[in-house]
């Protein structure tokens, strides 16, 4: 049995959101602390470029993700939290990783192929219009994180389900022509009822634009809250928390017992806009002290940087031999 180890990558486009800490950084935070367990999670700043190529957002937003899995108590001395751009052994294997993928499976990833989708919707010419091979071959720069540091345990949104399968499938056909040298990882999908609603109730997301970030100043967060849909019932009805975004977002940040309470009131009538008042109190109150914290950490630059490169340092130890070992089994590199 291979120890269990945990690894997720964040994509860094934006500022973590609501949605985010309570589907994956606060489970991963959680997971980091469990005995046993080895822990990996990443900036996934390759990823990044995919689609971003502002190189002032880039850098800002790998910041802002750092600083907020500090300010929300990622102790990095339980688990290895580096940048992927500063591991080089990762765009390295994912080249001898590619040489085992199949182009057709390829041609079926989902980020892909809903770009071509669009595009021959809009009746175009071209099909691969605005695509490129690193969007392409995306999948195959996430296999390498993962099998880069033996992962057992991959959390990922429901969107990555099928990248993972594509991730096993690498590892899998790696292995049948060399050996044991990946191991294959599974897939932990968060469930649907996990999903946080975002201001207008579709899932939160930063490309819906109905995203709560982190860390907001009082009058934004306040702001963002009155404007969550509600339905029209009146003060004094009762309110069902069923498909109900406040109760939904108030549920997925408390404790059971003040979960319940809230729902209480709800169903004897409290009015729309107390509850969003008390939500935007619950959440000024919980993040009160990571806001200070990660407030005081965006702006230092320097301290950041010296936690990233003692974490690129950390996992360099692992991937460096892991990846020479592999460069051996294929046949290339220095021999000796
Ligand atoms: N593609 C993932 C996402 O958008 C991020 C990611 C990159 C990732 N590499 C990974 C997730 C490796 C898990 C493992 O969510």
């Amino acid at each position: 049995m291979n120890q269990k180890k945990i690894l997720t990558g964040i994509t860094t486009t934006g500022r973590p959101h609501l949605g985010n800490y309570a589907g994956a950084i606060r489970p991963a935070i959680e997971a980091s602390f469990e005995p046993g367990l080895q822990s990996f999670y990443f900036l996934a700043d390759y990823h990044s470029l995919v689609k971003n190529k502002d190189p002032k957002e880039v850098q800002k937003s790998c910041m802002a993700v750092a600083a907020t899995w500090l300010a929300l108590g990622l102790d990095t001395n339980k688990t290895y939290f580096y940048r992927q751009s500063d591991i080089p052994e990762i765009p390295e294997l994912m080249w001898i990783l590619s040489t085992f993928t199949a182009k057709g499976l390829m041609n079926r990833a989902h980020a892909y192929k809903s770009v071509v989708q669009l595009n021959e919707e809009s009746g175009g010419s071209d099909p691969d219009k605005g695509i490129s091979m690193a969007l392409f071959s995306y999948p195959i720069l996430m296999a390498a994180d993962i099998l880069m540091f033996k992962a057992t345990d991959v959390p990922v949104g429901q969107d990555q389900k099928q990248h993972m399968e594509m991730v096993r499938d690498v590892a899998q056909r790696f292995n049948h022509h060399y050996g044991d040298i990946f191991v294959v990882p599974k897939a932990i999908i968060a469930k649907e009822s996990a999903i946080l609603p975002g201001l207008d109730g579709r899932k939160m997301s930063k490309s819906y634009n109905n995203s709560i970030p982190l860390f907001l100043g009082s009058n934004e967060l306040r702001k963002l809250i009155m404007k969550i849909k509600t339905n029209s019932l009146e003060p004094g009805e009762p309110k069902s928390t069923e498909a109900c975004t406040i109760y939904d977002i108030y549920q997925a940040i408390s404790q059971p017992e003040e979960a319940l309470l809230f729902k209480e009131q709800l169903e004897q009538g409290m009015a729309w806009g107390d509850a969003k008042e008390e939500l935007f109190v619950y959440i000024e109150d919980l993040f009160s002290g990571p806001k200070e914290e990660y407030l005081k950490l965006v702006d230092d630059q320097t301290y950041l940087e010296s936690v990233l490169s003692a974490g690129a340092e950390k996992a360099r130890d692992l991937s460096s031999p892991y990846l020479k070992k592999i460069k051996t089994v294929v046949g290339i590199g220095s021999l000796v």
